[in-house]
């Protein structure tokens, strides 16, 4: 009998990544096979985010060229998961009839029996967490995080694949209810996980061949899990994670400024495993902004958060995200940003226009006042200014050598393969895991710095997996060029493909 299918496409942030290849190993041990386009698919599945408009609108749009399919073939399964499905409910199956199933990220554990319940003949199913919104009592919420902390601890290796960097979640949800942000009304309220289950995690990934974790958190330096014995910060967290044999780099992402802790700088600066990069979004330069905003701290006490971060650990890469065009940001608003932009010096920044969400308090009391093409043009300005910075800091750069993680293949070598063979349809390569890996045979591999910078360089295939030593030739605004100089530790495992694949297009 011909293997059923599923298609798992995902949108959002890291944290919709780790569910979906949560999902993917659920689906496996149900006996699905992934594919990469829907129309080979029996299930068919939208990992999803709310954080802005458009991130809904695209997913609406992917629903929509589904309409003709789903009529043709009744028996496939479209579901939409995550975020958004928890935000929508029951409206999406409304709005959306071609949709079976709306499943929001804290009951993802259901999903076998959810569509299991649909094949008999059950119906659509929604299974939403009423987070957010008050729906459920303490002993409920505590229950339904016991059921879903199994599906982290359930996670299986990709079969045939060497997974060299994984991300680890430590928290869910969020409590700081930033005036702008839906997150904590789809993801619920902030809980840190036992810190004995995400050591054991990480354990298990490295026994499978991973050397770099990152550690996942909406605010990720305020994990605290206590215990009869202790209470475990981020920090502490961090000792125990970079001590894992076989981990060779640790991250963690995403990092809120009002409840930092030196602490961390120091694990950072006295444990080469903790890498010297640090996201941590100030969303604006201008205090009236931020104070509308609720972000609970000032530009002043950023500013020296991030003159702490170079003191303590020299040559770290800093990240940050910024809105433009938040209700009643003036001109001069946001001139304080571009000046705290230039001033901090970012490796690398996100910005995005504000984009109102439903149910948040400055969608309930704010005005948008911000012409689109305002926003539009703040938003280009600041990308201009950070493009700038970030090319001269690279330039600095040039001459000097590097430790890589070498992740696979660059997009260039990856074409260049493709051109000489005919494709292939390859069926096990599922969307979800970062595109045709495993058949690129090029020179030009690609990998990161310990400051997350990405390096090009040519190498040999059995590099793949290893961590080398890279001089820097040359500088893109994106990316930094250079020669292997040497190998500092080889693969730990026979690269078996399957690699994520990044680099310049
Ligand atoms: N928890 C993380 C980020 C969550 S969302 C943090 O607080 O840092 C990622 C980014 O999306 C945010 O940092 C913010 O810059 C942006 N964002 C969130 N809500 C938004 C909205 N309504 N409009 C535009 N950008 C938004
Ligand atoms: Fe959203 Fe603010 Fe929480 Fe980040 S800290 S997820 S921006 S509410
Ligand atoms: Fe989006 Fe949900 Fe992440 S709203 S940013 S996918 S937590």
């Amino acid at each position: 009998m011909k293997a059923e299918t599923y298609y798992l496409e995902t949108f959002g942030c890291q944290m919709n990544v780790l569910d979906s290849e949560l999902v993917a190993g659920q689906l496996r041990r149900l006996g699905l096979v992934p594919v990469s386009e829907p129309p080979r698919a029996d299930v068919v599945l939208f990992n999803t985010c709310s954080v802005r408009r458009h991130a809904e609108d695209k997913v609406l749009s992917r629903l929509g060229q589904l309409k003709a399919l789903k009529r043709r073939r009744p028996e496939m399964i479209i579901a939409v998961i995550g975020c958004m499905a928890e935000r929508m409910g029951a409206d999406l199956l409304a709005q959306t009839p071609q949709v079976d199933l709306v499943c929001g990220p804290g009951e993802l554990d259901r999903l076998p029996t959810l569509i299991s319940e649909i094949r008999a003949g059950g119906g659509p199913r929604v299974a939403l967490s009423g987070t957010g919104r008050g729906r459920r009592d303490d002993a409920d919420r505590r229950a339904a995080d016991d059921r879903i902390e199994l599906l982290d601890l359930a996670r299986t290796p990709v079969p045939g694949a060497a997974v060299l960097q994984s991300y680890v979640r430590v928290q869910r949800g969020c409590d700081k209810f930033c005036t702008y942000c839906v997150v904590p009304f789809v993801r619920g309220p902030e809980r840190s996980r036992p810190a004995a289950n995400i050591v054991a995690e990480v354990t298990r990934l490295a026994e499978d061949g991973c050397r770099e974790v990152t550690l996942l958190g909406q605010t990720v330096n305020s994990y605290r899990f206590a215990d009869d014995h202790q209470t475990v910060s981020l920090a502490r967290l961090l000792e125990r994670v970079q001590a894992v044999p076989g981990i060779d780099r640790v991250r963690f992402v995403t990092s809120f400024p009002a409840d930092w802790d030196d602490d961390i700088f120091r694990v950072m600066r006295d444990y080469p495993k903790v890498m010297p990069y640090l996201h941590i979004p100030a969303q604006s330069g201008s205090d009236h902004i931020l104070r509308a905003m609720c972000r609970g701290y000032t530009v002043a006490e950023y500013l020296r958060l991030m003159d702490a971060a170079r003191q303590y650990v020299p040559g770290i890469g800093l990240a940050g995200d910024f809105i433009v065009g938040f209700c009643g940001e003036t001109a001069e608003d946001f001139r304080a940003t571009v000046a705290l932009v230039q001033r901090v010096e970012y490796q690398n920044i996100f910005v995005f226009k504000y984009s109102p969400r439903p149910g948040t308090s400055a969608e309930r009391v704010k005005d948008d006042d911000v012409p689109l093409d305002v926003k539009a043009a703040r938003n280009n300005e600041l990308l201009a200014v950070q493009s700038e910075i970030a090319h001269r800091h690279k330039r600095t750069l040039v001459g000097g050598t590097c430790e890589v993680l070498v992740e696979g293949y660059s997009k260039v070598a990856q074409r260049a393969q493709r051109a000489a063979e005919a494709e292939q349809p390859c069926e096990e390569s599922a969307p979800e895991f970062a595109g045709p890996a495993g058949t690129a045979r090029g020179d030009q591999l690609v990998g990161r710095t310990p400051t997350d910078q990405i390096v090009v360089f040519d190498g040999r295939p059995e590099h793949v997996g290893a961590l080398v030593r890279v001089r820097i030739e040359a500088v893109s605004p994106l990316t930094l060029f250079g020669r292997l100089e040497a190998v500092v530790a080889p693969p730990r495992t026979p690269a078996r493909g399957a690699l994520p694949i990044l680099g310049p297009d």
